[in-house]
């Protein structure tokens, strides 16, 4: 049986495209079921997206919500009308309330443009450009209270680059986040993945050989 989630977007929406891609409605036996696509934005680009691959949606819009308590109710009442049992944030830009968050604890994940447990919050790219970082990427993780924190599921690295701008590192990163969350939602689906205290536990998976250097060696 497939693991159905609700993929909830602010934007653009191209991690919400990567996963279209690997669990959508045309990937036969996908492990994943997205049985709806949210945004708290009623412009957000990867609504549009998610129309064109036959996926119902939904739109919330923060703005008509007198506080945070309501918004998240109302998301929360969406999402199990839809029958999720799981939530992906895919560049969703609100901040959730506790009780939210202590309700899907272990079922929604996130991912965050850079290595946690650094470069927490905004503007990770230009941060991670002026503190001289070699290496930077992005991380999915199991949401907690604390912003941008909680069990660590998949990283990937990237070099940084000398005439790097941010825009140059965050189209590394973001190609990097297109591999890595497809990768982390399939694991959790197939039951590989599982939470003890802090962390988060993956056995008998292939790992990469060999290390990252930047500056390379050769
Ligand atoms: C992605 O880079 C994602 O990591 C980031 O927003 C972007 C959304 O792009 N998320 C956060 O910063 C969450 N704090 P997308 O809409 O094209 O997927």
């Amino acid at each position: 049986m497939a693991l159905k989630v609700a993929v909830l977007i602010s934007g653009r929406g191209s991690n919400l495209q990567a996963l279209i891609d690997a669990f959508g409605p045309q990937v036969a036996d996908s492990p994943v079921r997205i049985v709806v696509v949210l945004s708290n934005r009623p412009d957000a680009p990867g609504l549009e997206r998610a129309a064109k691959a036959g996926l119902k949606t939904a739109i919330l819009d923060h703005k008509s919500f007198a506080a945070r308590a309501e918004f998240d109710l109302a998301l929360d009442r969406e999402i199990r009308a839809a029958g999720a049992e799981f939530v992906v944030l895919a560049g969703f830009m609100r901040l959730l309330t506790e009780g939210f968050i202590a309700a899907w604890k272990d079922r929604m994940i996130n991912i965050h443009p850079a290595l946690l447990p650094s470069f927490k919050g905004l503007d990770t790219h230009r941060r991670a450009l002026e503190t001289g970082v070699k290496l930077h990427g992005c991380t999915v993780h199991f949401v907690r209270h604390e912003t941008d924190t909680g069990p660590i599921i998949a990283q990937a690295a990237v070099p940084v680059l000398p005439d790097d701008d941010e825009a140059k590192l965050a189209s590394r990163v973001l190609r990097a986040e297109h591999r890595i969350y497809p990768l982390a939602l399939r694991l959790i689906a197939e039951g590989k993945v599982r939470v003890e205290g802090e962390r988060a536990v993956i056995d008998r998976m292939p790992a990469p050989d060999g290390v990252l250097l930047n500056p390379a060696d050769s």
